[in-house]
């Protein structure tokens, strides 16, 4: 059986991530402050370090000190944008929130952008998830007369409230009401004129928290927003909705009655979240990722009981254990299909890896002893999610491998291992990457070694190896940073498209080489496998179309890998090596070779990813690409 783990209070300073975020709907994010100071600088502050998770619009509504008149300004495009207008307003008040949207409902416009309001301007609203009855709720709005300014699903909120408001007695009786009309996945904080010291709060599903503070309180949708201003937080339960004064909180569940409040201590320090001297935070996270996969080994080795009790995994499920299932998105499914390796090669294991995203909609097969594991680096990405409840529907235990201690994922599974990489934002991942191929690596041989498949000894020395492509890992960047910068990220970042080659572990490395490349340069590139270049992709060979080869130790592979450069030379093709040190017949062949140190096999891609994902960056660099904010992306996609 799996056992899910519970801590009442943890505290967490570096290398804890804790964050939340919606999960469904607009990948948005939402904070809310009540308090004797001005809200302005809080609401930008929170919204600034949150803007990762979306960034094509964003606005602010306060109550302003005079009057309780309510201001509400939007803007277009980053954030910037918006704290631009609003530092030119002279007003300010006590009560205020704020929003950050990455599109689903109507475009990235000024007039979609949150807060909205309602018919009389009296109440604001700032909405993550999605209303999915909006649009027969908008009908009878406006049969009623209401007016709509946006295409958005929230305006239908600030107007549902502004009729609850009016029909109902008490605050906590709309609210009620209000729920029962919605159907969907949402947060939302409201601000109303008529009750100018209060925030309503609401949670369904999508994650929402309160910070409280001294005089005053903060609500977020994810508790980063207020690191540094408190510590204490409430994290709402679902289905519930606070009422917030700078006093005191209310929480009720969705029925009215009042809820006991469980205040966890999380200390986080703020300075986790600084880029330092670094351009940006993907670079700073590049560079991070040897000193973070080593403090995660450590952190396994030395904290062997409380790490395993959170896998959850028994002894006698270990030794019943038939299949291992690795699930995930984007760059987490590509961990996903590197780690399937090492559960074959290392446990023998037959091992599946699906794409969450496809996982719903094919037939599901339930394995009873089977391994499920979903790999997210937020915790919180909606088709991984959606994934992980219908294999929880069929009365399966799951396991999450994520960055993100306080996300949905590690509550609703079973047990989790942790990567302990420290917040990743920039929304290319690079050490979430790598540290779950560190992690996945570390898993495998704890299975093996509790199968009775490897030695104690067996399991240091795979743990030496972890740490050993980490140092290898940053000596490749050191080697080639400079000449990259200067010279080939000048040359490359002229091509108009990339193929990215390579076999066994390569191959999935070469998916995420790919995908780096065309978020942050948005040049576009393709992950192949090697083999398969000569069953049509090598139609595409041509000096235009750089060919980016990944190698491979062993010895046959790594013959297969020459073959296929040589296919790419014959056709005049442009050919990039990441060769492991020794291997010159294949860094001969190459136009361009940047050469690895060797370690453990099944590691490469470890030991390669710094500098494949530092060869992205300066392309990206020098074509002037937003590289944290990659456009029409978020960090969490929080969206199906
Ligand atoms: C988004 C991000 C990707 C990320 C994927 C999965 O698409 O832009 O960088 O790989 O989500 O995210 P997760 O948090 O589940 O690993």
């Amino acid at each position: 059986m799996l056992m899910r783990g519970f801590q009442k209070t943890f505290s967490i300073v570096f290398g804890g991530t804790l964050l939340l975020s919606t999960f469904s709907g607009d990948a948005c994010s939402i904070v809310g402050y009540v308090g004797g100071k001005y809200c302005k600088e809080f609401v930008l502050k929170g919204l600034s370090r949150l803007e990762y998770r979306g960034y094509d619009s964003a606005g602010f509504a306060c109550l302003t000190q005079q009057n309780h008149d309510l201001l509400c300004i939007r803007a277009e495009g980053k954030l910037d944008q918006l704290k631009k207008k609003v530092l030119n307003e002279a007003v300010d008040g006590f009560v205020g929130i704020g929003h950050t949207r990455w599109a689903t409902h109507g475009a990235a416009t000024e007039a979609n952008a949150h807060p909205h309001v309602d018919c009389h301007n009296t109440l604001a609203i700032v909405h993550n998830g999605i209303i999915e009855n909006f649009f027969s709720l908008k009908e009878q709005l406006v049969a009623q007369g209401h007016q709509f300014v946006s295409q958005t699903d929230t305006e239908v909120l600030a107007h549902v409230l502004e009729v609850e408001l009016q029909k109902q007695l008490t605050l906590d009786a709309a609210i009620v009401d209000m729920v029962s009309k919605l159907k969907g996945a949402y947060a939302f904080i409201a601000l109303m004129r008529d009750k100018p010291d209060t925030l309503i709060a609401v949670r369904k599903s999508s994650p929402l928290c309160i910070g409280l503070g001294n005089h005053e309180n903060f609500v977020a949708s994810d508790f980063l927003a207020f690191a540094g201003k408190t510590n204490k937080i409430l994290f709402m339960p679902d289905e519930s909705f606070a009422v917030v004064t700078k006093q005191a909180i209310a929480l009720y569940d969705f029925k009215g009655n009042l809820l006991a409040q469980e205040i966890k201590t999380i200390d986080v320090s703020p300075a986790t979240y600084e880029k330092f001297e670094h351009e940006h935070y993907m670079l700073k996270e590049i560079y991070e990722q040897p000193k973070v996969i080593k403090k995660m080994v450590d952190y396994y080795v030395n904290n062997e009981q409380e790490v395993w009790k959170n896998l959850g995994i028994s002894p006698d499920q270990i030794a019943q254990l038939q299949s291992v299932h690795l699930f995930g998105c984007g760059t987490s499914w590509h961990a996903a299909r590197i780690g399937q390796f090492f559960f074959e090669i290392l446990c023998g294991l037959p091992t599946s890896t699906s794409l969450a995203s496809e996982f719903r909609y094919m037939p599901f097969f339930p394995k009873k002893n089977g391994l499920y594991v979903a790999i997210s680096q937020s915790g919180e990405t909606a088709d991984t999610l959606e994934a992980i409840r219908l294999i929880k529907a069929h009365e399966l235990p799951v396991m999450t491998l994520t960055n993100v201690v306080s996300s949905t994922m590690v509550r609703e599974t079973d047990g989790h291992l942790l990567l302990k990489a420290g917040p990743e934002i920039a929304v290319a991942s690079t050490k979430a990457f790598t540290t779950q191929i560190a992690s996945l690596y570390w898993l495998a041989h704890r299975i093996a070694l509790a199968k009775g498949l490897i030695t104690p000894e067996r399991m240091a020395q795979a743990e030496q190896e972890l740490k050993q492509a980490a140092d290898v890992l940053e000596e490749a960047i050191e080697r080639y940073k400079v000449d990259m910068v200067k010279t080939y990220a000048k040359k490359y970042s002229q091509a108009k498209r990339f193929m990215y080659l390579g076999r066994h572990v390569g191959y999935p490395f070469a998916m995420e080489g790919a995908l780096k490349l065309k978020e942050i340069s948005y040049i576009f590139a393709q992950g192949y496998p090697a083999g398969e270049l000569k069953h049509g992709s090598i139609a595409l060979v041509d000096l235009e179309t750089p060919v980016v080869l990944f190698s491979h130790l062993d010895p046959v592979i790594y013959q297969k890998l020459v073959a296929n450069a040589q296919e790419v030379k014959a056709r005049k093709g442009h050919l990039i090596v990441f060769a492991f040190e020794g291997q010159d017949e294949l860094i001969k062949l190459a136009d361009q070779s940047f050469i690895i140190g060797r370690v453990a096999p099944l590691l490469e891609p470890l030991a390669m990813a710094g500098l494949m994902q530092f060869f992205a960056y300066s392309i990206a660099k020098e074509l002037g690409c937003d590289i944290d904010k990659p456009r029409n992306l978020a960090k969490a996609v929080t969206v199906e």
